[in-house]
């Protein structure tokens, strides 16, 4: 299918920045939401060197925010709708406030399901096809201590996608899901609070990751892991490790990146 206009979420940095300018290549027209508009209008200028490019400035944790962008659906129907946005929190869950938590539940969540919801309904009001791309995490596989209500909040990412995508297929909108391990973005030093990360060879990069994703979307994938690498662990952490021993090497693997002294409650 040619898409002719996308609205990515997140598209200031990381993953979302990096799917910007493969889209762009692609003759994609875009809409390229996030909170920064600076950085939004200087990507924008970039590319609008390729094609029509707009910026949508909104914070998806405000009520208001989300409202932006679903006004903006409605008014500009568009026919590839990647919902990248995301934060989590390196932690155990009650050595922080309720509000840093559920601003995670905000955003890849609530915000995740009202675009998907309104994105697919403006296209079948409309009698046009398009996809929804939801991207998810491996993390969403397992329960995930130290990283609990991300994880889960991915589960969800998972299990609604494919859920709505059984209900609107027939209807000409797919709602994909893909699920990276990890990538090379800022994503990492945020959920840490800004603690140093180390660069570790077998992650993705950002714009590797981008073009695996969209390869997912061309084939229509449902719901894929990218990544060979990350394919093989989430096989083995779902289906062949006890699952204390899996808790175990995961709460580990957090606590290399963020050694935090207040990390483990007492
Ligand atoms: N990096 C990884 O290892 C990894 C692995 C698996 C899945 N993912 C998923 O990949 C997606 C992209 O993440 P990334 O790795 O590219 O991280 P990133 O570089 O931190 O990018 C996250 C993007 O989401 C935006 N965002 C966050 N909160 C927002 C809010 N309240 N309102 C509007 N925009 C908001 C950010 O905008 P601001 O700059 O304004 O905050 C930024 O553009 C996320 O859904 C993440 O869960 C990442």
């Amino acid at each position: 299918m040619q898409y002719t206009l996308a609205l990515i979420t997140g598209a200031s940095s990381g993953l979302g920045r990096d799917l910007a300018k493969l889209l762009a290549r692609q003759h994609i027209a875009l809409i390229l939401h996030g909170r920064e508009q600076h950085a939004l209008t200087e990507l924008a200028n970039d590319l609008s060197q390729m094609v029509a490019v707009d910026t949508l400035q909104a914070d998806l944790l405000q009520k208001e925010g989300r409202e932006k962008v679903l006004a903006a659906i409605r008014e500009k129907s568009p026919d590839l709708v990647i919902n990248n946005a995301g934060i989590g929190l390196y932690g155990e869950i009650l050595t922080f406030p309720l509000e840093e938590q559920m601003n995670i539940v905000e955003t890849n969540i609530t915000a995740l399901t009202q675009i998907s919801i309104e994105g697919a309904r403006t296209l079948i009001q409309n009698k046009l096809e398009g996809t929804i791309v939801n991207i998810s995490s491996v993390a969403g596989f397992f329960p995930y201590p130290t990283l609990s209500i991300y994880a889960a909040s991915k589960s969800f990412v998972t299990n609604f996608s494919q859920g709505f995508d059984a209900e609107v297929k027939r209807l000409g909108v797919r709602v994909l899901t893909v699920c990276p391990g990890q990538i090379d973005t800022s994503f990492q030093r945020r959920a840490s609070k800004g603690y140093p990360q180390k660069t570790r060879p077998w992650v993705l990069s950002s714009e590797r990751a981008a073009q695996l994703v969209w390869q997912k979307v061309v084939k229509k994938k449902k719901n894929s892991v990218i990544g060979f690498r990350y394919g093989f662990i989430a096989f083995v952490a779902r289906y062949l490790l006890p699952r204390y021993l899996l808790e175990k090497i995961l709460r580990q693997g957090i606590k290399d990146r963020y050694p935090s002294k207040d990390l483990f409650f007492k």
